[in-house]
């Protein structure tokens, strides 16, 4: 496992943050999102639809459906599990979208439980600060050394 810190300064930099790291992802990768309320996962998430081509301006937290689609040439299914349960994801065949030819991103990954996968992206996201913010982004599992490269862009 692999970890890279990154420094935010403001909501902005959340959203480029996101986007460089959209530059590693492959289909069928999940992205299990922590932090607690406000810490950035929905600017996260944004930056990801931003650095995948799809618009950011259309991500927005599922509230009244499990989850959302972004749709383009590599989909962003984008789940928030705040007011659901894991057991909510069975009846949505949620292994289509964790293991297809899009990427998932999830808030609130903590409830995932027993389905977090066995390799997948935590990106973690910390106030320190009003507008700053602390991204923690590791990769549990076995990742070509060019991918996390993408990540921190040298
Ligand atoms: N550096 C920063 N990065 C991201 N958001 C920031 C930053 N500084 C301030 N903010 C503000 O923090 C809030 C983050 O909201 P966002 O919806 O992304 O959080 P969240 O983690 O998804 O919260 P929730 O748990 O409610 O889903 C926004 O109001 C944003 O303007
Ligand atoms: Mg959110």
């Amino acid at each position: 496992m692999e970890l890279t810190n990154f420094l935010s300064n403001s909501y902005e930099e959340t959203l480029a943050i996101g986007a460089r790291f959209a530059q590693a992802l492959k289909p069928s990768d999940v992205i299990c999102l922590f932090g607690d309320l406000g810490a950035g996962k929905t600017a996260f998430v944004k930056g990801i639809a931003k650095g995948l081509g799809l618009d950011p301006l259309k991500v927005h937290s599922p509230t009244f459906t499990l989850m959302n689609i972004y749709d383009g040439k590599m989909p962003l299914y984008h789940f928030d599990l705040y007011r659901i349960q894991a057991e909510d994801l069975f009846g949505l065949g949620y292994e289509e979208y964790f293991y297809g030819r899009g990427v998932a991103a999830v808030e609130w990954s903590e409830r995932l439980e027993d389905l977090i996968p066995d390799n997948y992206w935590k990106v973690e996201l910390r106030h320190a600060g009003e507008d700053r913010r602390c991204i923690s982004i590791s990769y549990f599992g076995a990742i070509q050394a060019e991918r996390l490269k993408l990540l921190k862009g040298d």
